[in-house]
This record gives structure tokens, sequence and C-alpha cells, in this order.
């Protein structure tokens, strides 16, 4: 990794430890109401063992408690959040999570004054069946009359409104951000055509968006570069390779000041293609070893026209001109006397592939899925791409990267809108007409989901959208 010298690094760095044991805590924590609750179903109220259990929960709390207001607990999809933080679970706690959703509870706080004996009285009135609180008029009003009132229990819709909310709100948004960038690009190019300077303060304050958004909802950036627009591929290409070394970087913890030369880098990696004729840069077929020879001179042009652009850092124009060299002998430009890269090519080069992999049919006529595009990277770690990138990236984007169709074992389709913490589970959009009217109407489902401790549905296989007939777009964009 780069040399950082950026305080924020240390800071990032600091915040992904301290998230870590958040994390582990919280684990802990729900770990322990299970035991409670189970302790509840054998022995009576005053039984030390119930008592101990209780104890060790409340200890767990009350540690938590002491740098936040209240513990929060959310069941989402069939997955446990503490705050706005994914917990991993196993298959004991995805049992207790639907004792819990079956009794339309969603969400779990615990406020400051919290006691053993409420906690206890929480987990016998959990053991209770269902029915038991429809009789009651619901479960939040049984929690107020046991005088429960350190405990508030949300239900589940209105989280998973909130939920909801919150990503449709981020989507309206991105859009106009793509849109922006795509103009940044065409005026840098057209600049760089008319032999001017490229206007860096517009190059930088494009790429700040970005990494602002992608930091704050990188699914919904990330869900753009699915659409391939073939009309304006050139700029789309390096956008989306620009959205895909800044998530990167983010997920690797770069400084944010780092992750923006990273940006910078990636928008401008291709731009020695302006030197190269249109006819061949978009020739449908396979290219003439002469017209070769001048693609492979692409990055050598970029590196020299960033060395004459003020403004531009200097790994900008070694990520240009390194791009392609990989660590292999197949990489270009050759040079003699050579020397590792800098990580920030492996970054870009690494997305750059996965962009033109996924992007394939302007070539190929092809499509490769972004499934098989993951698998390409994945056989080719080693001696092409570094093979710790290539870990991350996958870990980053999923087995099964957002907008693959996939085929569940239910014989449903769902489409890939988010990961989750299991690679192979993640958030899809269930669909039925294809038209994109699933959009604004469709249910969002989880594939961790479960139903007696057994997973509600499973992948089998995944789907070609163009077989399908699905235009991403309408869902994606
Ligand atoms: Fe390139
Ligand atoms: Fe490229």
């Amino acid at each position: 990794m780069p040399d950082m010298q950026d305080d924020s690094r240390g800071e990032l760095r600091q915040s992904f430890f301290a998230k870590q044991q958040l994390i582990s805590a919280a684990k802990t924590a729900f770990q322990q109401l299970s035991a409670v609750l189970k302790n509840t179903t054998l022995y009576p109220e005053e039984h030390p063992f119930l008592r101990a259990s209780a104890e060790k929960l409340l200890g767990t709390i009350e540690a938590l408690l002491v740098d936040r207001k209240e513990v929060a607990f959310y069941i989402v999809g069939g997955e446990l959040f503490f705050e706005t933080l994914s917990v991993p679970i196993d298959q004991s706690l995805s049992l207790l999570m639907e004792q819990f959703t079956s009794r339309d509870v969603s969400g779990i706080i615990f406020k400051p004054g919290l006691t053993e004996m409420e906690l206890i009285k929480f987990a016998a009135l959990m053991s209770k069946e269902p029915a038991f609180f429809t009789a009651q008029g619901g479960i939040t009003e049984v929690i107020t009359q046991e005088g429960m009132a350190h405990i508030e229990l949300h239900r589940v819709m209105v989280v998973d409104k909130k939920v909801s909310g919150a990503i449709k709100i981020g989507k309206k948004k991105v859009a106009e951000i793509y849109i922006d960038a795509i103009e940044t690009v065409k005026e840098m190019v057209h600049a760089v055509h008319l032999d001017k300077a490229i206007n860096m303060r517009q190059m930088n304050t494009t790429v700040q968006t970005m990494v602002d958004n992608i930091l704050d909802n990188r699914d919904a950036l990330m869900g753009l570069t699915c659409i391939k627009m073939y009309d304006e591929y050139t700029f789309a290409h390096s956008i989306n390779t620009a959205i895909l070394a800044i998530s990167l970087g983010s997920f690797l913890s770069f400084g944010k000041s780092q992750i923006a030369a990273l940006g910078v880098a990636a928008l401008l990696h291709d731009i020695g293609k302006v030197n190269v004729p249109h006819e061949v840069i978009n020739k449908p077929g396979k290219l003439t070893d002469e017209e070769w020879e001048v693609v492979k001179r692409h990055p050598i042009e970029g590196a020299m026209i960033l060395s004459d652009t003020p403004g531009v850092t200097k790994l900008a124009m070694v990520a240009a001109f390194e791009h392609h060299q990989h660590g292999d002998v197949q990489g270009y430009p050759w040079i003699d006397d050579r020397l590792q890269q800098h990580p920030f090519s492996h970054i870009v080069s690494l997305a750059d592939a996965y962009e033109a992999l996924t992007a394939a049919r302007v070539y190929y006529k092809v499509q490769i899925s972004p499934e098989q595009a993951i698998r390409i990277l994945v056989k080719k770690r080693g001696n092409v791409f570094d093979p710790t990138l290539v870990k991350a990236f996958v870990n980053m984007m999923g087995i099964f990267p957002i907008g693959t169709l996939l085929k569940l074992d239910t014989g449903e389709i769902g489409l890939v809108m988010h990961q989750t913490r299991d690679l192979m589970r993640p958030r899809v959009l269930m669909l039925s007409k294809f038209d994109g009217s699933e959009k604004k109407t469709g249910a969002e489902i989880s594939l961790l989901e479960t139903v007696g401790g057994k997973y509600k549905r499973s992948v089998v296989g995944t789907l070609d959208p163009a077989v399908a007939k699905i235009d991403l777009k309408t869902y994606l964009g």
C-alpha cells in the first residue's frame, strides 16, 4: 500500500478497529440475550442461573451505554444491525431473530436505568406465543403495561420504511452526480482535443462529490455502473472505473484525500485514448496488428498529456502509464527495467478490467455477467492482478455483484440490489413482470431471511439480463 502521511488515514484506521470492537460487543450482547431467553423457559424467575445470565447481559449493555444514550438493535430482512452496523449471526441467533419478527418486533432499544429484573421479564414475555400479543393489542402495549420503562420496542413496518426511504433518497441524487460526471469527462476530452489544459478544478470537484457519496452510500453509485451507456461508453467507462476504484479505496480504509487522488487517477487513466483514432477505439471486430500497436500507445500518450497538465497529481500520471503493465510479460508498455507498479496503478488496473469485462458487449457481442467477470479476475490473480487486491475487491463486490440476476430455489427471480455480510446471500428485488414496475411496488428481500432456522431462499444460478429481456436501467437508474 502507498506510504500514507495523511492524518485522516490514521483516524480511519482507528475508527475501523473501533467499529470491529463495537460489532463484537453487540454480538456478545445478542448472544447473552439469547441465553436469558432460553433460561426463562427452564428456570423460575429467582433461579441463580437465570439471574446470572441476566446480570451478564446487563453488564454488556451498561458498558455499551457508557458512550451512547441507548443501545439499539434492529432486525431488517434477516440481518441484525447494531445502530447502523451489520452484526454477523449464526443459525441459533437467526432463530432468535425469527422469534422477534414473528411477534412484530424489529427494533429493541435498551435505555440507561435498565435492571436485571426488566430483562428477565422481557425475556419471559418473548417466550409467549404471538397470538397472546395480538389479543392484548400488540407487544408495545404489553411492554408498557408490564412497566418495563427502560426497554423500547419498534414494530416491523416502521424500520423497513425508514430503510427503504433512505435508499430511495440516495438514488435520486446519484443519477444527477453521474450525469454531471459525464459532462466533466466530456469537457475534459474536448479540451485535450483542442490542445487546451484540462480544468482540474472542475475535475477535483466532480471526484470529491463522487467520493463523498460513495463514503455515504456506496451501493447506489455502484448500481449505476451496471448500466452500460453504449452511446456515451468512452466517458462512462472512465466514470465507472473511478466509482469502482474509489469504492475499493474506501473499502481498504484509505484516507479521504488518498481516495480522492485515486479517483482522479482512475477518471484520467485512459485520457491517452484521445490520441488514438476514433475508428480504432470503436472498431467492433478484431484489431489488425498495426491498430493494436496504436492502441497500446495510449498509456504513454496519457502520461505525456498529464505531465503537461497543471494541477494534476503525479500519481495520475503514473497510474495512466502503468494501468496496463500488470505483473506479466503481456502487459504494456514494455520497459526493460521493470519496476513494481504503484499500488494505485494496481487498483485502477483492477477496476478498469472489471468495468471493461462487464461492458464486453461493445467489443465482443457477448455479455459477461458481473459474476463471470469476478470469476475471471479471480483466475487472473497472482500473474496479472495483485492477489490481495483481488481478494478485497471480491469481498467488496460480493460473489453476485449489484445488478446480477439470480435464479432462486423457489423458482423466483431476484435482482441484486445490496450486499449483506454473506457474499452468497445479497439483498434482492423480487421480479415477476420484468417491465420495471417492480422498482416501485416490488419487495426487496434479503436472502439471509430464515424460517425455522433454515434459509427461505437460496441462489441456484444466474440469468443473463439480455436473455431474460430485462432492461437494468429501469431498475437501477
Ligand atoms: Fe486503458
Ligand atoms: Fe480503461
